[in-house]
C-alpha cells in the first residue's frame, strides 16, 4: 500500500500518459444505455412515486397482509441449525450432489424410480435463471443447431437467456385474450408443426404471467404429442406448491411426462417458494437412460458452469438442503407454503368480489380461474399506464398483476382503480 502510494506521487505526468487517459475513455463512447427490463422498470418506477397511495403490483415475489417481505419459520430454523458450519468453503461435490438429490425427490417424488435407479444428474445453479442459463449453454454445445420453442406469452427473461446463450428462439401458442384462458388447439397444433426433436419449455404450474395451467387430461395430451414427435420437454419450475399449495400436485405435469418415459430437463428455484430470492438457490436436472450417461452429463454442465461462474453460493444451498432433509422442518415448510397461497386465493376473490360490487360489467372470472402469484388481468398498456398516472398502481404493462403485492387494505382501491380505468 505505501509503496503503491509513493509510486503515484513520484510517477511524472507524461503527455503520452494523459493522451492515453483520452484515448482511454474512448473505449466506451460505443456503448449505448440498455434497454430497460420490463419488470425491473416497474420497481424503479414504484420507488420514485412519492405518493402514499403508491401499490407495487409488478414484483413477482410473495408479502404478507401488510405488504411486506417474509422470512419464512422454516427459514429461520433452519438458520439455527446451520449456524457455526464452516461454509466458508466453496460448495463441496458431496453438498451439491446432496442439493440436486432433494431438488429432484421434490419434483419426482421420493419413491420414484430414478432416485432408486439414479438415471438422474445436474449441478446446484444460480436459482431458476442460472438454471435455465446453464440448460441453455449445454443445448447450445450438444445440439448447436436447434432452436428453443417458448411460450406466448412467457416470463421475459426467457427471451434474453436462450438469445444470450445463442440458441434461437421460436414461440408457441399458449394463451387466448378472448377467453383469458388455454389456447389449446393451438397449442397442440403448434407442438404437431414443429420438426421433430425440438426443445420446447413448459412450465409446470403457475404459468408466468399468465396464471393460466393445462388440465391433468391436457398435460396426458401434450405428453404424447411430444412423444410421437420426439420432442424435448425443459421445464423451468419455479413456483412449486405456489399453484395448488400441495407440492406434489404441483409437480404432477412434470411426473406424468416421466410416466410415459420423457428424458427429462428441468430448472428449479427455491427463491419465491422458500423466500429466498437473495441467496440464489437453484438446481438444473436433466434425466439419462443410466447411470453412465448421468455421469458424463454432469461432468459437461460442471465444466460450463465453470467457465461461467465458478461454483454456486454455499449459505442458502445448506439452508435448501436443511429444510428438505428433516422431516419437521418440510412439514413446516409445506404448511407455509398453504398459508401463501390461501392468502393469494382470498385476495383473488375479494378483487373480483369487489369489481363485481362496483358494477363493473366486465367478466372478472378470470381472476380466480387463474392460479398462482400473477393473474393476467386483460387490461391494455393503455389502462396499465392510466393506473400509474391517475392511482399510482404499478404492474408490468402485459397487465400482470402480483397477487401477492394486494392486500386487504389496498384490494378495493385497486378495484375501483381497475373499474374507472376499464367502464369506457
Ligand atoms: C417462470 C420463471 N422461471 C424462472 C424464474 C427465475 O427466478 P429466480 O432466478 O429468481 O429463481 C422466474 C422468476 O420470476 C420465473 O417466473
Amino acid at each position: 500500500m505505501l509503496i503503491w502510494r509513493r509510486y503515484l506521487m513520484t510517477r511524472p505526468m507524461s503527455t503520452s500518459s494523459s493522451a492515453t487517459t483520452i484515448e482511454g475513455l474512448r473505449w466506451w463512447e460505443r456503448v449505448g444505455p440498455a434497454p430497460k427490463d420490463p419488470i425491473l422498470a416497474v420497481s424503479e418506477a414504484f420507488l420514485a412515486d412519492s405518493s402514499p397511495l403508491k401499490i407495487n403490483l409488478g414484483v413477482g415475489a410473495y408479502r404478507d397482509d401488510e405488504g411486506k417481505p417474509v422470512i419464512l419459520q422454516c427459514v429461520r430454523a433452519a438458520e439455527a441449525k446451520i449456524s457455526g458450519t464452516q461454509f466458508l468453503e466453496s460448495l463441496s461435490s458431496a453438498a451439491s450432489t446432496k442439493l440436486v438429490e432433494d431438488s429432484v425427490q421434490l419434483v419426482y417424488g421420493k419413491d420414484s424410480d430414478i432416485v432408486k435407479e439414479r438415471r438422474f444428474t445436474g449441478l446446484q445453479a444460480l436459482s431458476g435463471t442460472g438454471a435455465c442459463r446453464l440448460f441453455a449453454e449445454f443445448q447450445r454445445h450438444f445440439y448447436p443447431e436447434s432452436h428453443i420453442y417458448l411460450p406466448v406469452p412467457t416470463w421475459s427473461n426467457h427471451h434474453n437467456i436462450w438469445r444470450a446463450a445463442q440458441v434461437p428462439v421460436r414461440t408457441f401458442h399458449y394463451y387466448h385474450p378472448d377467453s383469458k384462458g388455454l389456447h389449446f388447439a393451438a397449442l397442440m397444433d403448434d407442438i404437431k408443426n414443429a420438426p421433430e426433436h425440438s426443445f420446447f419449455l413448459l412450465h409446470p404450474c403457475a404459468h408466468n404471467p399468465t396464471g393460466v395451467d393445462p388440465t391433468e387430461e391436457q398435460w396426458r395430451e401434450i405428453s404424447h404429442q411430444f412423444k410421437v414427435k420426439n420432442h424435448f420437454p425443459f421445464f423451468d419450475t419455479a413456483y412449486q406448491g405456489l399453484a395448488s399449495g400441495d407440492l406434489d400436485r404441483d409437480a404432477k405435469a412434470i411426473r406424468i411426462f416421466h410416466e410415459d418415459g420423457h428424458l427429462i430437463g428441468c430448472a428449479q428455484s427455491f427463491a419465491k417458494i422458500m423466500g429466498l430470492h437473495g441467496h440464489r438457490v437453484g438446481c438444473l436436472s436433466i434425466l439419462s437412460v443410466d447411470e453412465k450417461q448421468a455421469i458424463a452429463i454432469r461432468s459437461q454442465l460442471q465444466q460450463i458452469a465453470r467457465a461461467m461462474y465458478g461454483s454456486p453460493p454455499v449459505h442458502g444451498s445448506l439452508l435448501v438442503s436443511t429444510i428438505l432433509g428433516d422431516p419437521e422442518l418440510k412439514a413446516l415448510w409445506e404448511e407455509e407454503v398453504k398459508v401463501m397461497v390461501d392468502r393469494i386465493i382470498r385476495m383473488r376473490a375479494a378483487l373480483r368480489r369487489s369489481l363485481e360490487k362496483l358494477g363493473s360489467c366486465l367478466n372478472w372470472e378470470h381472476i380466480t380461474n387463474q392460479v398462482g402469484m400473477f393473474c393476467f388481468s386483460g387490461l391494455s398498456p393503455e389502462q396499465v399506464d392510466q393506473l400509474v398516472r391517475e392511482f399510482h398502481i404499478y404492474m408490468t404493462c402485459d397487465g400482470r398483476i402480483s397477487m401477492a403485492g394486494v392486500t386487504t387494505s389496498n384490494v378495493d382501491y385497486l378495484a375501483n382503480a381497475i373499474h374507472e380505468v376499464s367502464r369506457y
